[in-house]
């Protein structure tokens, strides 16, 4: 197939390009580099050994994403392209409104005046919110507590709304749970531009000498050892998943809503042991005060996936953190500007 991926230039975009063009899809990345920078496209060239086909293109913008799609032909779409920190989404919820959404809007009006009828959707377990129960699974309740979260629930619904009007459209969401890790080449990985809000690359920061401790946000959770419990699942499986997603779009032509995760729920402390393992070395944390928002266990049902998809996670906690440490390591400043 030929495949964009709208901000494939990304942290999931870039590892889910490897796998695309290993199966043979001739893919084309899209991005406006807002969160990403180009020096990932010359790391993707290495690790593939072509050049990447790529399209400067900011979704917020109806009459360049329109006027592209008038001018390629696509048979899917894969849209990675969002703003994704969740404390910045409550200082400026309008521009998360604008770029998710807005973006998305344009997006489908491109993809349909085209005639371009499959797209596969990262939307979040976000979505779930503080859930009433662990393992999640995909019909459990949905509610939003943050704007960013409001943006991928609205976006999951929008994408709905057209299928449903469309018989012929067909999409796939897909509900990351926590995705970590880095290719095995190390040549690509997470690259979080300031402060890390997440867990895992702050650690990487740590291990690298880059900042000198971790705060750990609360030892009083009702968990077993105290501390947050998340579903970090290895963005290698990860971007297999969307292979097996545009598949499936091939296959069933039908719609799609699945989590994506291991189904083993880990804790802050469990993953900073098993990442001191990994790199050989102490990381120095502190347990500070619960951060506003956070809730104590989250992780994923995965069995739909595995059912529908006949995917599932096969990377364990060490190989993600072994792959992190050796992006990190190897590169610790991330991305060299190209
Ligand atoms: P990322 O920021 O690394 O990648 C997103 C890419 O989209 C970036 O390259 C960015 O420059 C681009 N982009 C953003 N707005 C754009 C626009 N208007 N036009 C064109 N390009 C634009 O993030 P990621 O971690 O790779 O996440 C990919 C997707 O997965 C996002 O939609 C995110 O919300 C979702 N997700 C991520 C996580 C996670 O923890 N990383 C968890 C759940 C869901
Ligand atoms: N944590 C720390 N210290 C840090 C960072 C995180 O202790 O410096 C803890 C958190 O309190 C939480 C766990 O590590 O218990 C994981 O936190 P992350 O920020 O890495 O991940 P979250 O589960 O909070 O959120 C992430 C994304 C959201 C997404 C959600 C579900 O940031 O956008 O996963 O996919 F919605």
């Amino acid at each position: 197939m030929r495949i964009l991926l709208c901000g494939g230039a990304g942290y999931i975009g870039a590892h889910a390009y490897v796998v695309l063009v290993e199966r043979g899809h001739d893919v084309v990345v899209a991005d406006n580099f807002s969160n990403s920078s180009p020096g990932v496209l010359v790391r993707l060239q290495q690790i593939t050994g072509h050049p990447v086909p790529f399209q400067p293109l900011d979704l917020r913008d109806r009459e360049a994403v329109v006027g592209f799609f008038a001018r390629q032909q696509f048979d899917a779409v894969v849209h990675f392209a969002a703003l994704k920190a969740v404390g910045e989404s409550c200082e400026r919820p309008l521009d998360y409104f604008h770029n998710n959404i807005s973006g998305t809007l344009n997006l489908l009006h491109g993809m349909q005046a085209a005639g371009v009828k499959r797209l596969v959707f990262s939307s979040s377990a976000t979505v779930y919110g503080d859930p009433a129960s662990v393992p999640v699974r995909e019909d459990a309740r949905l509610q939003v507590t943050n704007p960013y979260g409001r943006t991928k629930l609205v976006m999951e619904q929008l994408i709905g709304d057209l299928c449903e009007s469309d018989p012929g459209f067909h999409a796939a969401n897909l509900r990351y749970f926590n995705p970590v890790g880095a290719h095995a080449s190390g040549l690509i990985g997470e690259d979080p531009t300031g402060i890390p809000n997440n867990l895992m690359p702050y650690i990487c920061q740590v291990a690298v000498g880059r900042r000198e401790h971790l705060s750990v946000f609360g030892g009083d959770w009702p968990t077993p050892d105290g501390t947050g419990v998340r579903d970090y699942i290895h963005v290698t499986d990860l971007a297999r998943a969307h292979a097996d997603a545009l598949d499936f779009l091939v296959r069933e032509r039908r719609n799609l809503t699945v989590n994506l995760g291991t189904g083993q729920g880990i804790s802050v402390l469990q993953l900073v042991n098993a990442f001191a393992g990994a790199a050989e070395r102490a990381i120095p944390y502190q347990i500070v005060a619960r951060r506003a928002g956070d809730v104590a266990e989250v992780y994923a049902d995965p069995s739909l996936a595995n059912d529908v998809l006949g995917w599932r996670a096969e990377l364990d906690v060490d190989a993600m953190c072994r792959d992190a440490w050796r992006w990190q390591s190897q590169n610790p400043q991330g991305y060299p500007s190209a």
